[in-house]
């Protein structure tokens, strides 16, 4: 099973690829989380991601191929993976295929997300992760058992930084411009089904199965 989830900012793909997960026990590739303990654990290359990733924008391409390329090489990969957050560009899909090839493997299927827009917003202001073991939480769609505390191992949830208004806004354009062709991309080359995102979570992780089982 070696997936790409696509999609906007706030359109599920970090939950639904938890999910997925437990399922398929293969691994999320999320680039967005791999930058996010480089820059809190303050390596070089997180150093270099923390401004971009700031100001809502996308780090340089060859920063996040290189992640990647390096990621599935990994034998927990051999089964297959899950691609969370990557590629967003043109370039960072060709280098993905590049990638694929060289290591004798094709994607199986990308699922686009599809969302309304100004939804994302409430979603993306009411998301709570837990720094400790990477669980998600929505304070209306998804909410913990106790206010602010994580329901799988009990420390305090947190904002993720990019989580603020204005922010979300310029990722949002962010994708509008450089992620939303990779839709026409893999469409063209067969490998796209696109997934009512705007459904309820349980919702679009039935819709996601079934769409898995007939590949199978
Ligand atoms: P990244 O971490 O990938 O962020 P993103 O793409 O902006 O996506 P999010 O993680 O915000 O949303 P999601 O779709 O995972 O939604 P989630 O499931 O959490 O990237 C962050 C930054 O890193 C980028 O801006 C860039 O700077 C950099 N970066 C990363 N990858 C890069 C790349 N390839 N190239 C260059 N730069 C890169 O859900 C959101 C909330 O909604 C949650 O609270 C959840 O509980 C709730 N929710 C989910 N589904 C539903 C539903 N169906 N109904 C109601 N609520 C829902
Ligand atoms: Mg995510």
């Amino acid at each position: 099973m070696k997936l790409i989830l696509l999609g906007p900012p706030g359109a599920g793909k970090g939950t639904q690829a938890k999910l997925l997960v437990q399922k398929f026990a293969i691994p999320q590739i999320s680039t967005g989380d791999i930058l996010r303990a480089a820059v809190k654990d303050g390596t070089p290359m997180g150093v270099k991601a923390k401004s971009f990733m700031d100001a809502g924008g996308l780090v340089p391409d060859e920063v996040v191929v290189g992640i990647v390329k390096e990621r599935l090489q990994k034998d927990d990969c051999s089964n297959g993976f899950i691609l969370d957050g990557f590629p967003r560009t043109l370039p960072q899909a060709d280098a993905l295929q590049d990638t694929l090839k060289s290591l004798d493997k094709n994607l199986d299927a990308v699922i686009s997300l599809e969302v309304d827009i100004e939804a994302l917003v409430e979603r993306l202001t009411g998301r709570r992760s837990c720094p400790a073991c990477g669980a998600g939480f929505h304070v209306k769609y998804e909410p913990p058992k106790q206010d602010g505390i994580c329901d799988k191992c009990g420390a305090a949830l947190i904002q993720r930084d990019d989580d603020r208004e204005e922010t979300i806004r310029n990722r949002m354009q962010v994708y509008q411009d450089q992620t939303l062709p990779l839709v026409t991309y893999y469409q063209q080359a067969g490998l796209l089904s696109k997934v009512d995102g705007m459904l309820p979570i349980g919702e679009v992780t039935v819709l996601i199965d079934a769409l898995l089982k007939g590949l199978r």
